[in-house]
C-alpha cells in the first residue's frame, strides 16, 4: 500500500509541475484529492490493512496529502499570476495615442436664429412676450379677424385640441394677449413654436414664427419699412434692401409679403445661385397695418392708434442663412448635422 502511495504521490507532483492550465491544474486536483481520486480509493481501503500498519499508513497518505496541495498551491499562484502579467500586457493603456475628444453639443439653429433676431429687435426697443401654444380658437382665428368660415381653419392645416382649443398655428395669436394686457403704446416681438397639419421639405407641423407688433400714435407704413429694412440690413448683411408686395392677410390692412435681395448673389441674379433659385429675391415675411377691427376687439380707438405687425419663420430664415437644403434635418436630432452651426 505504502508503494501505492508513492506512486500515486509521486504521479501527482509531476502532473502538477507539468500542468501549464488553471483548468488542466484543477483536473489534476480532483484526479487525486477528489471524493473519487485516487489517493482517497487509496485511503478507503485502510479497513483492509492490519490495525497495527493502519497508523503509519495515516500519516504516509496525509503526508502525500499535504505535499500535494502545497504543489498545487504553489502552481497555482504561478499560472494566476503568469495569466495576470499576460493581461496586463495585453491591456497596456498607451497615453501616446491621440485621446477621443469628449462630445460637445451646441445651439440649435433655431434657437441660434431666434435669438439673433430677438437680439436685433431689442435694439429697436421691441421687449420679448410669449405666448400659449394651445390657444383658444378665438384667440388664433376670431381675434385676429379669420372668420369661422375662413379656409384657414380647415382641418386639414389646423390641430384642433377639442371643442374651441386649438394647436395656435400662428404666434399672431399673441397680437390680442398683447393689445388687451397692456395699454398701448405695444412694442412686442413674440417668437415660438407654431403648428400646421404639413409635413415635407419645407414644412413641419412645428414650427417657430417670430411675431412684432408696434403700436402707438401715428405708427406708419413708412416706420414698418424701416424696421423691416434695419432688420434685413443686421440679419442677412448691409447691403441688403428690401421690397413689399402687396398681399392679404385679414388681420393687416394694407399687408405685404416681404423680400429681401438675395445676400449670396446680392440681387444680380445668377441662374446657379443656390439661394434665390437665381430670382434675386428672397420671401422671408408676411406684414402690414393691423387691422382696424383688432383695434375694436381690444378697446383701442382706431382713431386714435394705428400699428403695424409681421411674422416670419424662423426656421426658414435659418435655412437660408445656412443653405440648408431640408427643413426635416432641423428635427432629425442628428447632432452630427446641429453641432455644424
Ligand atoms: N401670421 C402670418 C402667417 O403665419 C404672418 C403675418 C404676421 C402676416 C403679421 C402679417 C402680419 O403667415
Amino acid at each position: 500500500m505504502i508503494q501505492k502511495l508513492d506512486a500515486i504521490g509521486g504521479q501527482a507532483l509531476r502532473d502538477i509541475a507539468a500542468a501549464t492550465q488553471l483548468d488542466v491544474l484543477e483536473n489534476v486536483r480532483i484526479s487525486v484529492l477528489g471524493k473519487k481520486g485516487a489517493l482517497s480509493e487509496v485511503l478507503k481501503g485502510l479497513g483492509t490493512v492490519l490495525p497495527e500498519e493502519r497508523p503509519k499508513m495515516g500519516a504516509a497518505a496525509n503526508e502525500w496529502k499535504r505535499q500535494i496541495e502545497e504543489a498545487l498551491t504553489i502552481q497555482k499562484d504561478k499560472l494566476e499570476s503568469a495569466a495576470l502579467n499576460i493581461q496586463l500586457a495585453q491591456e497596456r493603456i498607451d497615453i501616446s495615442l491621440p485621446a477621443r475628444l469628449p462630445h460637445r453639443g451646441a445651439l440649435h439653429p433655431v434657437t441660434q436664429t431666434t435669438r439673433k433676431l430677438l437680439q436685433i429687435f431689442s435694439r429697436l426697443g421691441f421687449d420679448p412676450m410669449t405666448g400659449p401654444e394651445i390657444e383658444t380658437e378665438f384667440l388664433n382665428f376670431e381675434a385676429v379677424n379669420i372668420p369661422k368660415d375662413h379656409p384657414a381653419r380647415d382641418m386639414q392645416d389646423t390641430f384642433f385640441m377639442g371643442p374651441g382649443v386649438v394647436l395656435r398655428t400662428h404666434t399672431s395669436a399673441v397680437q390680442m394677449r398683447a393689445l388687451r394686457s397692456k395699454k398701448w403704446p405695444v412694442r412686442i416681438v413674440c417668437p415660438g413654436a407654431v403648428y400646421r397639419s404639413d409635413h415635407d421639405a419645407t414644412h413641419s407641423p412645428m414650427f417657430h414664427q417670430i411675431e412684432g407688433l408696434w403700436v402707438d400714435k401715428n405708427v406708419k407704413m413708412s416706420d414698418l419699412k424701416g424696421t423691416l429694412e434695419f432688420f434685413a440690413q443686421e440679419m442677412f448683411g448691409s447691403e441688403s434692401r428690401i421690397r413689399l408686395r402687396p398681399s392679404y392677410f385679414p388681420f393687416v390692412e394694407p399687408g405685404a409679403e416681404v423680400d429681401v435681395s438675395c445676400f449670396l448673389c446680392k440681387s444680380k441674379p445668377v441662374d446657379t445661385c443656390k439661394v434665390c433659385k437665381g430670382t434675386g429675391w428672397l420671401e422671408i415675411l408676411g406684414a402690414g397695418m393691423v387691422h382696424p377691427r383688432l383695434f375694436e376687439m381690444a378697446g383701442y380707438d382706431p382713431g386714435e392708434v394705428s400699428g403695424f405687425a409681421f411674422g416670419m419663420g424662423v426656421e426658414r430664415i435659418a435655412m437660408l442663412l445656412h443653405h440648408i437644403p431640408d427643413l426635416r434635418r432641423m428635427f432629425d436630432g442628428d447632432s452630427r448635422f446641429l453641432t455644424q452651426f
